[in-house]
């Protein structure tokens, strides 16, 4: 499918045309559409509530097209989530009735916040007309060729696209399952995209790790067949400020049993979208090299399984990491924090980073507290996470920051090791990310945990269910914020 943006009124090509009408709007469309739908209004056949879906014809010259109205909801009460779902919206109900080529006729100025139109109007119709078919033998059959809007900000238009084809390649990665994306073909696919799209990218291999010290990273991976690799992204798109540096680092655990903590069988059945930060962080790579921002980010991913196995880490081991620190493993199922603890470690020092977040499906409890559309967040820097929360509201993708309080240590204190990797006293979310926190140092640090966001059950129009591509745009906007102006 083609998305267009077009200077002139309907297409005469068209077969369908599009709108998307708040209630009470101002109707400032061509003639004919604008006479159809004042007629509609005022019989009440359709008036612009949220979720009103009205299918109808229109005559215009000596051509019948469908026309489809989709309803806003009243206009104080619009916010820029309701807009694209009602572009999503839109999208799907033209794919059911088989348009060919549909012509938004929505300017929606004034209605998309911070964000152009043209950037929100590329953006959800190409999320919404997002469909993994990979492994079915039919595949989507929509005849949907073309969609054209009214716009002329063909950089806004651009910025659009890119962002929702950086999130669909996330989309992809989750979504595949672990036998066809291992650690070893995780990395290939980030290597081919850091060719396609213009990055610099370094792979570690079980050797590397082993050397580099990344006993905490290794005692995960260790138990399965399938190798761990260290996955470094760059790009580098500020030479005059070149020790500026934001690093990503996303947790890759392309597969989590539990190890021999074993999991239930339910439990692990979801567990191949364990890499869902990852994921996040690779299409946000490729978003910011392909919009060629003005910044310098590292991405970095730490991909092994977590697999039982002679071989496996056991419960009660006590393992090194590369920060030095010792670390009690109670539980085998906690190993996020651990691949964790050295993939930031190691952007702190090795990479020389000005400040990290990490992205990852680290706990159960964050669906528990916060289900399954808001991500989990901790931060120790108030700048850092000003930028975050402004980027997170013009990629409309939910946070809530949880607090970082002292007596959380106590959860993961062990008294024959520096650290536990789990412990009592609920607030989980919390007490994960802070151990992970404890191997930045002193460095400004973000936490999202989006368990249970990276692959949800709910259809929300724009975003249907199944895997979201959760963090790749905030983490884009949020890289963004670091361009000087
Ligand atoms: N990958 C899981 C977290 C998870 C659970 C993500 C459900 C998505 C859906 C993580 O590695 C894990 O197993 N966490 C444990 C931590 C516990 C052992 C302290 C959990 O949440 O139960
Ligand atoms: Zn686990
Ligand atoms: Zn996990």
């Amino acid at each position: 499918m083609e998305l267009k943006l077009v200077a002139q009124k309907v297409p005469p090509s068209a077969d369908a045309i599009g709108v998307v009408l708040a209630k009470g709007q101002e109707l400032d469309f061509s003639n004919s559409i604008t006479e159809i739908i004042e007629s509609l209004i005022e019989k009440e056949q359709f008036v612009g509530d949220a979720k009103e879906v009205l299918v109808t014809y229109i005559k215009d010259e000596d051509e019948y097209r469908k026309l489809i109205l989709i309803g806003l909801g009243e206009e104080d009460k619009l916010t820029t989530e309701k807009v694209r779902m009602a572009l999503g919206r839109l999208l799907n109900k033209a794919k059911k009735l088989k348009v060919k080529e549909l012509y938004i006729a929505s300017s929606l100025a004034g209605q998309t916040g911070e964000l152009k139109p043209e950037a929100m109007i590329a953006e959800s119709i190409l999320l919404a007309n997002y469909k993994f078919d990979k492994y079915l033998a039919k595949k989507d059959e929509s005849k949907l060729e073309l969609i054209s809007f009214v716009g002329a900000d063909e950089e806004a238009f651009e910025e659009g696209k890119t962002l929702a084809e950086a999130t669909n390649i996330a989309r992809d990665l989750v979504a595949t399952p672990s036998n066809d994306l291992t650690p070893v073909i995780l990395a290939d696919f980030a290597k081919e995209k850091a060719k396609e799209y213009g990055f610099d990218i370094d792979i570690f291999d079980e050797k590397k790790i082993q050397k580099l010290g990344m006993e905490a990273f290794w005692q995960v991976a260790k138990g399965s067949d399938n190798p761990p690799r260290f996955i470094i992204m760059r790009y580098f798109g500020d030479k005059k400020n070149k020790d500026n540096i934001t690093a990503l680092v996303g947790k890759g655990v392309t597969y989590d049993s539990g190890g021999l903590s074993l999991k239930s069988s339910d439990g692990m059945s979801t567990m191949k979208t364990d890499m869902g930060g990852s994921a996040s962080v690779v299409g946000a790579m490729c978003a910011i090299a392909k919009q060629k921002l003005n910044v310098n980010v590292v991405a970095i991913v730490a991909a092994c399984e977590n697999i039982p196995s002679a071989r496996a880490y056991h419960p009660g081991d006590i393992i090194g990491s590369m920060a030095g620190k010792t670390i009690h493993v109670k539980s085998t199922d906690a190993e996020g924090r651990l691949t964790l603890a050295d993939a930031v470690y190691y952007a702190v020092k090795e990479e020389k980073a000005s400040r990290v977040l990490d992205i990852a499906t680290l706990t159960g409890a964050c669906i528990a507290a916060l289900g399954q559309r808001v991500t989990g967040v901790l931060a120790s820097d108030e700048d850092f996470y000003q930028r975050l929360e402004n980027s997170s509201k013009l990629s409309d993708e939910l946070i809530w920051r949880l607090p970082i309080f002292d007596h959380f240590k106590e959860a993961y204190k062990h008294p024959e090791a520096d650290l536990n990797n789990t412990g009592e006293g609920g607030a989980g979310t919390i007490t994960g990310g802070m151990f992970i926190g404890e191997f930045v140092e002193d460095t400004p640090w973000i936490h999202m945990d989006i368990a249970g966001k990276t692959y949800v059950g709910k259809d929300l129009e724009y975003i249907g269910k199944g895997p979201t591509g959760v963090g790749v745009r905030t983490l884009y906007y949020l890289a963004k914020t670091y361009q000087e102006a």
